[in-house]
């Protein structure tokens, strides 16, 4: 995955990975061919017969309709999840070892289509193809491999009670698992769920982004392809209010795995309460401190923080939407975070020397332009950017703001856009308290040389990630997720097993009487 110690000429994150000499072109007049809802391993149209559009944000065009999921197509996708969940299905007597095969399959085949899948995300999204190619499709194949390699490795525990009885635990499947994905990271996020689901065993049903659900369709082909039994994965494309909360509010779908807004995942928890108790993960947003002491590396600095909120168009629950710079060197930061936004390129995705594409949809442009104006009208300074790309519809000037208060909005509200906001603080206490001052606990930078200062903060922070002199440096086998309202559990590594795991006891007496 990304690890973005600083920028290459294209804007792309440095990655131990080399970017390949070569580089691969995006498929150019693509023909989409899954556009429909996925169940059994098979293709069906919509119950209602309705479909809904997905756009190409850059261009604005319609790519293709796709049918549109409600409450009766998550009813019949359940029925399969469940049916294939059952004692004695082909899925259950696949042992521990087939299921690593089957994901190590699974990975392979994304590889095989790389391409096609970077450029379906690219085209769905807007976000720069070579991106989606080197960052994205790099982190589905290596979470792949990851949980492949775990599924003959979930084991449980003997447990000392007293002699008179054996005690073990094994780490059952939950079930049917449900997971609702967003349109930043489309394949990603719902990778991220699948591979630990399937490496424990569950069976799923995923509701995919309205605005963004095309590589999740066309995962539905590969998991085909890989010999998963029907039934054990199921898509169904669809809208929020209707098939997402069809989802969470399901009587017989077990566990719940939801990447979004706050506000949703609250409806999600609710639901879930309200129906059956289902299990529930949430990845939600975050409002993200990344500081900057003035003994810092100063390059690496600059660098970090301009990729750490520019990156995916700004579109990341990670982004370093709030960077707080001691004083001394607070200018000279700014002045440097100026030169490198002017230079970022905004453009067509498929090109590849594009930085920065367009804005996921009008809802999320013009939100992004009113923080922009409550940033001016609150008194922010406007160093650069500040507005749309006239005629390119949109597209968004990369946007700098100094003279940043805790109290202004911009400083406070997700903005999920390429807005970047400098602080200026004093103290290390006094960097700590602003830093966590806030209801969001996701990721957080340090950039210092000093490896006391490095820990004090690191110790600190309410983040469920902290980075030391590094942006965005997310690991398969690192555990992901937030503090405080960013949201409950985590994705990723071994803790994520936890999350696709019942914990079972048992307790066998042992009768003495016999000797
Ligand atoms: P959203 O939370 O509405 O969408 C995420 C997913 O939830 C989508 O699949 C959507 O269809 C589904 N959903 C919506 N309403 C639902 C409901 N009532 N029940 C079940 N599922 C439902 O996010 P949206 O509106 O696309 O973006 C709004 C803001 O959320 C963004 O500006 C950003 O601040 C934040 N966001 C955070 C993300 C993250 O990575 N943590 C990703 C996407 C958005
Ligand atoms: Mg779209």
């Amino acid at each position: 995955m990304a690890t973005t110690n600083g920028t290459t000429d294209n804007g792309l994150p440095d990655r131990k990975t080399p970017v390949p000499s070569v580089l691969p072109h995006p498929v150019r007049d693509l023909d989409v061919q899954y556009n429909k809802i996925f169940i059994n391993n098979e293709w069906h149209s919509s119950t209602s017969s309705r479909t809904f559009p997905t756009y190409n944000p850059a261009t604005r065009q319609k790519i293709c309709d796709v049918d549109e999921g409600d409450k009766a197509d998550v009813d019949r996708a359940v029925g399969a999840a469940r049916a294939a969940f059952e004692r004695g299905s082909p899925w259950r007597q696949v042992d521990a070892t087939g299921r690593g095969r089957l994901l190590q399959k699974l990975a392979d085949l994304v590889e095989r289509e790389r391409v096609m899948l970077a450029t379906l995300e690219s085209i769905d999204t807007g976000k720069p193809f070579l991106h989606a190619f080197l960052i994205d499709l790099e982190g589905c194949i290596k979470t792949l491999r990851y949980y492949a390699g775990w599924a003959d490795k979930v084991q449980g525990r003997t447990i000392p009670v007293d002699e008179s009885f054996v005690c073990f635990t094994r780490h059952e499947p939950i079930g049917v698992c449900g997971a609702i994905t967003p349109w930043n990271f489309p394949l990603l996020m719902l990778v991220w769920k699948l591979a630990p689901a399937l490496c424990c065993g569950n069976t799923l049903v995923i509701k995919p982004a309205e605005q963004a659900p095309l590589t999740s369709l066309y995962i539905g082909s590969l998991i085909k392809e890989a010999g998963f039994p029907p039934g054990v994965v199921n898509i169904v494309p669809g809208y929020g209010p209707t098939a997402g909360a069809a989802i969470s509010s399901h009587p017989d779908i077990d566990k719940i795995a939801f990447t979004g807004s706050t506000e949703v995942g609250k409806l999600v928890q609710e639901a879930a309460s309200k129906s059956n108790l289902k299990r529930v993960a949430l990845e939600l947003g975050g409002k993200n401190p990344c500081i900057v002491f003035a003994d810092a590396d100063l390059d690496l600095a600059v660098r970090c923080a301009h990729q750490g909120v520019f990156f995916n168009q700004g579109q990341c629950c990670t982004a370093a939407s709030r960077v707080f710079v001691e004083e001394q060197i607070y200018q000279e930061f700014v002045k440097r975070s100026v030169e490198y936004a002017k230079k970022r390129l905004v453009g067509d995705p498929l090109d590849a020397q594009t930085e920065q594409g367009p804005q996921i949809d009008q809802e999320q442009f013009d939100k992004i332009l009113a923080f922009i104006e409550s940033g001016k009208k609150e008194g922010a300074r406007l160093e650069c950017g500040g507005s749309a790309i006239e005629d390119r519809g949109l597209f968004l000037h990369p946007t700098v703001f100094s003279e940043v208060t805790d109290n202004m909005r911009i400083a406070k509200e997700e903005i999920f856009g390429p807005v970047q906001s400098i602080m200026k603080f004093r103290s290390i206490e006094e960097v700590i308290k602003r830093a966590n001052n806030t209801d969001y606990g996701l990721t957080a930078a340090v950039f210092t040389k000093s490896l006391d200062t490095a820990l004090t903060v690191a110790s600190a922070l309410q983040s469920g990630t902290v980075w030391v002199n590094c942006y965005n440096a997310l690991h398969a086998q690192a555990p992901f997720g937030g503090f405080k309202m960013s949201g409950n559990g985590r994705e990723l590594g071994e803790y994520a097993l936890a999350e696709y795991t019942e914990v079972k006891t048992v307790t066998i007496k042992v009768c003495q009487d016999n000797h």
